[in-house]
């Protein structure tokens, strides 16, 4: 259990794992791991539906072999082999199918920014950009590849089934996870991560949305009681979701650790049955996060289809609630209905995974494309970028690890660089939970790729008297700032660590023609911020992320990223200044263990999201607090004029609007569209409501239309039980940031 000890800082004790995992998993062993033949049935009959193929194989099933596809049979990747997982990948989660018809197991592995941590089974794969790198994009069809490179590895590495697709909003940016998400805003989050299942799933792979619900801070977060009105919820983190399941179709979603108003999210009747299942008209299946099941006939009966990774409550105590008749037959068929159609509609069985050599440098171009879609311009003074390696004699790169590496972040999401984490010695390649994985995409390389003629000069940073020394006798300072995030923790503010603010802030004074280029995966505060001349945000930019910067600093490619997240001027401004962490009673267990403690679960402690639906900018809007950077605020090396806004209500809203690019370079503009709802909506000043990436060649224009889905101008009407467009005037805005927004018409709608 060298994994769940790794994990034991984020709440989930190893030895309870072990207790989820250990009793012996009903149904059959198998041999090693190897390509399953193709099934035969009469479920191989490839023009029925997925469901008249689940029905047809659920048959023939035994009881056993129902119970043994409602849970996992432990983490492969770092156990043992056993007669249960002897046939899995060595993933991170493993259901063992139903052999005995041919039908594969569902092999799992985490993969939110590529395949997780393979390395130690001597495999690898490309790290794309941090997931909110690709929010930063704007860029639907970069999300799709996202996905679909993510799937891709997946097969080629034997498995059948994705754990990403993380949507959960960034209520709070102190959030340990914010990076593997998209951002604070749930259409613009839901859209892409509806594109990302996309992707995965056309590679025959089982797609995953993930963690629903509300599941908006690590810390506490197996014990944590969220407290939200329905319609704050519908209308914020949930309506990612909505948009998520019913746009992408995954074929599985995650219930999270949390609880939600009362019930652990994995055994919640509104969240499972009656918003996802019923509203959504949710096909799939539901799996818990891992250790996240704390009942059998509570989970079953609110929705719960699969627990993992283990089977302390879907196994045997599953199978005897069933014969005692306290869980019917009806409800325990629904779960195994849910889970083979989902392997069907995924094309998991009629396309058996085929394990291949991964060549991961063949994803660097599509990681280096779309960290190249997500950089961010944030300032920009006197044209300071990009540079001009004809006229630089000598460049100090500063901080940061930049002669070797860029930074990643961790968790169950981390993806192992190939040759290891680039600041250790050689050698020393396998990744440890919560420790700083570097990836050896290197920063001063690229640079000194781009300015052949220039002498570049490195400073770690850790004195900022002697950065300035060197950035004083350099033609330009590139000052690199990081902040590494996890799973498992939160972060304590938005400050960046390490004494980095006085590193920047020194050698800002040193040389006026200073470039600060931050890997951050949350927003961070910048007391300096007046002093560099120019600042990119960077993200955690993935396999390929050195070359995807050199080519902005150097102006072969024009950033076009816009911020998926406010940066607030200051931790006092955020909804709740002080996270509230949880008592030491609800942090971890403590005393003799039990499984009957851990089903009880861990001493609740209660979040209250007072601020309901006001996330991100919707918060700083209606509080009229000023803030650093806005959301979808980004510049570029062009400039763009927007005109000529049309607004044309039908069953979409159609929005037209002519953006014309008025300088010298050709660039891609990100176009958003907001709305401000009639008053007696009582709603924020304004909400996202469409958005589109353009693409200008210098002194060109184009007229773009977005349809606006009506939902998007609705309110959640709690009392009717679904979205309703309230009669009135209407104000569509139009620009290229949240803050300007040149372009306005008011309609009515109804
Ligand atoms: C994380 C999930 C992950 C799972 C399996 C959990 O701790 O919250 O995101 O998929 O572990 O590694």
């Amino acid at each position: 259990m060298r994994h769940a000890l790794r994990r034991a800082g984020a709440g989930i004790p190893a030895f309870v794992l072990c207790l989820l995992v250990a009793a012996t998993a009903p149904g059959q062993a198998q041999g090693p791991w190897h390509p399953k033949p193709q099934p035969t049935g009469p479920w191989m009959n490839t023009s029925l539906s997925p469901d008249q193929r689940a029905d047809l194989v659920m048959k023939q099933m035994t009881l056993d072999e129902k119970i043994a596809l409602l849970h996992g049979v432990g983490m492969p990747t770092d156990e043992p082999v056993t007669p249960e997982n002897a046939a899995s990948n060595r993933g991170v989660g493993y259901v063992i199918g139903v052999p005995r018809l041919g039908i594969p197991g569902i092999d799992m592995s985490d993969a939110a920014y590529g395949v997780r941590s393979s390395g130690v089974n001597g495999r690898y794969s490309t790290a794309l950009p941090a997931n909110v790198a690709a929010a930063a994009s704007w860029d639907v069809h970069a999300a799709y590849e996202y996905g679909a490179l993510i799937g891709r590895e997946l097969r080629a590495q034997g498995f059948n089934m994705s754990l990403g697709g993380g949507v959960d909003l960034t209520r709070d940016p102190r959030n340990g996870r914010t990076f593997e998400y998209l951002g604070e805003d749930p259409v613009l989050a839901g859209t892409l991560v509806a594109q990302l299942i996309q992707g995965t799933q056309s590679e025959n792979v089982i797609g995953d949305i993930k963690h629903y619900a509300l599941n908006d801070q690590e810390s506490g977060r197996n014990a944590v009681n969220i407290h939200i009105g329905e319609r704050a919820a519908r209308e914020s983190d949930l309506l990612a979701f909505e948009i998520g399941v019913t746009e992408g179709h995954p074929a599985a979603v995650m219930c999270s650790y949390n609880r939600v108003n009362g019930d652990f999210a994995c055994e919640n009747q509104w969240l499972l049955n009656d918003v996802l299942k019923k509203d959504w008209k949710f096909p799939g299946f539901v799996l818990s996060d891992w250790g996240g099941t704390h009942s059998t006939e509570k989970a079953s009966a609110a929705g719960l289809d699969n627990e993992e990774p283990g089977h302390f409550f879907f196994g045997d105590k599953y199978k005897e609630a069933v014969q005692a008749g306290r869980i019917s037959t009806g409800e325990l068929d629904d779960h195994v209905h849910r889970i083979l159609r989902s392997m069907f509609a995924a094309g998991v069985i009629d396309h058996p995974r085929q394990r291949s050599v991964v060549d991961p440098f063949a994803g660097f171009r599509t990681a280096r494309q779309i960290e190249e879609g997500g950089i961010v311009l944030l300032k920009n003074e006197h044209g300071a970028l990009p540079l001009d390696a004809a006229k630089l004699h000598t460049i100090a790169v500063i901080g940061s690890h930049s002669d070797v590496g860029m930074i990643s972040g961790g968790g169950s999401a981390q993806v192992d660089p190939i040759g290891g984490n680039a600041i250790m010695p050689p050698g020393k390649g396998a990744t440890r939970w919560q420790e700083e994985i570097w990836f050896p995409t290197s920063p001063l390389k690229a640079i000194e790729a781009r300015a052949p003629h220039a002498t570049v000069k490195y400073d770690p940073g850790t004195d900022p008297a002697s950065a300035a020394a060197l950035a004083k006798s350099a033609d330009v300072a590139i000052v690199f700032a990081y902040e590494w995030e996890s799973e498992g923790m939160d972060l304590p503010n938005l400050t960046l660590p390490h004494n980095q603010d006085d590193l920047i802030s020194a050698v800002a004074q040193a040389n006026p023609h200073t470039i600060v280029v931050l890997e951050t995966g949350s927003p961070v505060t910048m007391p300096w911020v007046k002093q560099p001349a120019a600042i990119l945000e960077a993200w955690y930019g993935g396999s390929d992320g050195a070359d995807a910067l050199g080519n902005v600093l150097f102006g072969s490619v024009n950033p076009s990223g816009k911020l998926p997240n406010t940066f607030p001027l200051s931790v006092e401004d955020l909804p709740h200044p002080n996270l509230v962490k949880p008592p030491p009673a609800s942090e971890h267990f403590s005393g003799p263990m039990s499984p009957e403690k851990w089903a009880k679960g861990l001493p609740p402690f209660d979040v209250t999201y007072d601020e309901g639906v006001k996330v991100g900018y919707k918060w700083y809007d209606a509080e009229h607090k000023p803030v650093l950077f806005p959301f979808g605020y980004g510049l570029s090396y062009t400039t763009y004029r927007y005109s000529a806004l049309k607004v044309t209500p039908g069953d979409t809203v159609q929005v037209s609007f002519t953006v014309a690019n008025t300088g010298k370079r050709s660039g891609e503009e990100i176009a958003e569209v907001y709305a401000a709802l009639p008053a007696a909506a009582q709603e924020p000043p304004k909400r996202l409501v469409g958005f589109t990436k353009v693409a200008l060649a210098a002194g060109e224009s184009k007229t773009v239309t977005v349809n606006v889905n009506r939902k998007y101008l609705s309110i959640f009407n709690v009392e009717k039980n679904g979205w309703q467009l309230l009669p009135g005037e209407y104000t569509l805005m139009v620009g290229g940031s949240s803050d300007k927004l040149p372009l306005k018409e008011t309609v009515h709608l109804n």
